[in-house]
């Protein structure tokens, strides 16, 4: 499905049309994947258009821009700000938020140095990512893919390049019929999906494996945590080995994208009979309550967009 394009682009510090938001064949980027970039949702609530966990995506963004020896001109503040600008500038609600962080026309050598870096936040309608509906699961498989390796290209670094190995998962597994791919660390250990973060349940606990296992940190990971704790559910972050997924009670992706997805089987095995188990509701029912704004924002998690006039559209 395309882009559904908005107004304006933000572009280092001002508000430029849509259409001219190009770049030059010669970037940097172009060439090596340099750039890093987030994912954010912002939700449609009674009360108006409120942007889910604004401050952690621009930092994560920050910091996936430092591990890269790339200078972002703008604090985590200013870019808060210019979201909710933008935001309130193109009208739309529910979005999808698209900050990036890339090296620009400069230099063509493998050097990133000489390049300048360009910031770009982009808003466009979206909706539901992994197709289902909230409460029927999706079917996946272990990809023959594994994930980026420790010390290659550096997974807690939300860059481009490592979309290339998560594109490889996702094209297999939905080459053979499955809606996503479960990656294995280069050690046969789980990992996470293609764009997504993983949640096994099991004996009553709830697992996921540690940052060491090649993941993004995410931050629906982290939301489901802390709901996790709110519900007294422990949680456990280890290793998790492939024959886990196939006898866990229950299991769930979470992302920005997939927000909480049940898992309805792994290579054909049912997991708990293809029916979404007690926790994965429990977790989903609280999270959506939250983004829709059903119960107050106790967590501060969403920063709301001063708009009256913000067209809602249904997606
Ligand atoms: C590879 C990968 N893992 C996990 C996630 C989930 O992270 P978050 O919850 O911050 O969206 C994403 C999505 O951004 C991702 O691309």
């Amino acid at each position: 499905m395309a882009v559904k394009k908005s107004e304006k682009i933000w572009h280092n510090g001002k508000f430029i049309k849509w259409d001219d938001a190009t770049l030059h064949v010669m970037a940097h980027v172009v060439h090596y994947g340099s750039a890093v970039f987030e994912g954010v949702r912002c939700y449609s609530q009674p009360k108006g258009p409120a942007i889910f966990r604004a401050q952690e995506h621009m930092q994560r963004l920050i910091n996936s821009a430092k591990i890269y020896r790339m200078e972002v001109p703008y604090s985590r503040e200013e870019l808060v700000a210019a979201t909710v600008e933008l935001v309130r500038v193109n009208g739309v609600s529910p979005c999808y938020i698209r900050p990036i962080v890339l090296r620009g026309y400069g230099q063509l050598g493998v050097n990133p140095l000489e390049s300048p870096i360009e910031v770009y936040i982009a808003n466009y309608e979206w909706g539901r990512y992994l197709g289902h509906g909230s409460d029927e699961g999706v079917d996946v498989c272990v990809s023959s893919w594994n994930r980026l390796a420790p010390n290659t290209m550096p997974a807690m670094s939300k860059a481009g390049a490592n979309y290339m190995n998560s594109q490889l998962i996702k094209m297999e597994a939905l080459l053979n019929g499955y809606v996503e791919g479960i990656a294995l660390d280069v050690n046969g250990y789980v990992s996470e999906g293609s764009g997504e973060n993983l949640f096994v349940v099991y004996q009553g606990s709830l697992y996921t494996p540690p940052l060491g296992n090649s993941v993004l940190p995410g931050i629906t990971r982290d939301v489901v945590m802390q709901l996790a704790k709110e519900m007294s559910i422990p949680l456990v972050e280890q290793l998790i080995p492939r024959e886990m997924l196939y006898i866990a009670d229950e299991a769930f992706f979470s992302g920005t994208a997939a927000e909480i997805t049940p898992i309805r089987s792994v290579d054909k095995i049912a997991v708990a009979g293809g029916v979404t188990g007690p926790i994965t509701k429990a977790i989903q029912r609280e999270f959506f309550n939250i983004v829709n704004g059903a119960v107050p924002d106790r967590f501060h998690w969403l920063t709301p967009v001063p708009v009256a006039s913000a067209q809602t559209v249904s997606v």
